[in-house]
């Protein structure tokens, strides 16, 4: 191989959420989720695979990968080796334009970004449905970011049938997401972690059961931009995940009652997202696994959301970072060495 090849992929905020596996290890979700990819966020990454080196070489952010990152890229490169039929080792540079744990999920735009690079430079060129099916198994929600704008994870019953799609490309709805960036720290408890134990919590099966509804009324909201059907179910969605999160058992943390990603700015910010609808702006919040906020408004409410954060933000400490719709993830140079 003498092909060095840079893939961009932005990060995808899920609308409706992927909380739970069918399969852990090839993360086949208990049900289909709904996104917008993050257009004011990217991973950037490439990719060699060179002769004659001993291991993979991975920095993100300029730093070597700490042990567990380190293991997942190299499990993800021997997928990619698998399907190539190549056995060289690689190196890997990924860098991300914003802060990793902030609450964006930097896994998501990081595997979509990797599976991209290493199978073009490993000679393959996927179809997007099997590039979707590939950077699912790096991290689930990797899948969505694969495709452009705004997006459906078919749950699938097995590895072929579970992949991403587009629902209506970027330019379909001029949306605007206000990431609010409460804390950097990462999260004690992983997405990984929580989709295992989601099944323990007694209201997994009810928020299941929910869910076919839940997705119906989402998609055709998103298809026919209607405003005031898609927030209010976005955010009672986001709330029935966190429930099942929030009651999930940690047998072997027993101090722990269950998984709590929400801190006190979190809460305040629910709060003055329901005093901002009271006033007539009408903007719509969801969380992921970790502390921030995404607030979602139509484009022409972002400069009100703007002046009215102004206020709040230096209370609360936090910071936010504005995206639209972005594309899908793509090739951003490629090189023979
Ligand atoms: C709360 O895709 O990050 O953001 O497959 O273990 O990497 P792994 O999990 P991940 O889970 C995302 C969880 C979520 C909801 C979502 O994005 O749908």
């Amino acid at each position: 191989m003498d092909l060095k090849v840079t893939a961009r992929a932005h990060p995808n905020l899920a609308l409706v959420k992927y909380w739970g596996n069918l399969d852990d290890a090839i993360n086949i979700p208990a049900n289909a989720s709904i996104s917008v990819n993050l257009g004011g966020a990217t991973t950037t990454t490439s990719v060699a695979f060179l002769p004659h080196q001993e291991r993979d070489l991975v920095t993100i952010d300029r730093r070597a990968a700490p042990p567990e990152a380190y293991g997942r890229v190299v499990r993800h490169l021997d997928r990619v080796r698998h399907l190539a039929g190549v056995s060289d080792r690689a190196v890997v540079e990924s860098h991300n334009d914003f802060p990793a744990a902030s609450g964006i999920a930097s896994s998501a735009s990081a595997f979509a970004a990797l599976s991209l690079a290493a199978t073009r430079a490993a000679g393959l060129e996927l179809a997007e449905r099997q590039l979707s099916i590939l950077a699912r198994k790096g991290s689930g929600s990797a899948c969505r970011s694969i495709p452009g704008g705004f997006v459906e994870w078919l749950a699938g019953a097995d590895d072929e049938t579970s992949y991403a799609r587009q629902i209506a490309p970027p330019a379909h709805w001029d949306l605007s997401v206000v990431t609010v960036i409460l804390g950097e720290e990462a999260k004690e408890i992983s997405s990984s972690e929580g989709h295992r134990l989601a099944r323990t919590s007694p209201f997994y099966q009810a928020r299941l059961d929910a869910l076919p509804r839940t997705l119906a009324v989402v998609r055709q909201a998103l298809l026919d931009r209607d405003w005031r059907t898609l927030g209010p179910a976005v955010e009672r969605e986001a709330v029935s995940m966190h429930v099942v999160a929030m009651t999930s058992r940690l047998a072997d943390r027993p101090w722990l009652s269950g998984i709590y990603y929400w801190q006190p700015g979190t809460l305040a910010l629910i709060q003055a997202v329901q005093a901002w609808r009271r006033r007539g702006l009408e903007v719509y919040f969801t969380i992921d696994a970790g502390q921030n906020v995404h607030l979602l408004c139509r484009g022409p409410d972002q400069a009100r959301l703007e002046g009215a954060l102004t206020h709040l933000l230096p209370g609360l400490g936090g910071r936010y970072l504005v995206s639209t719709p972005g594309r899908g993830a793509w090739v951003a140079a490629q090189e023979r060495i």
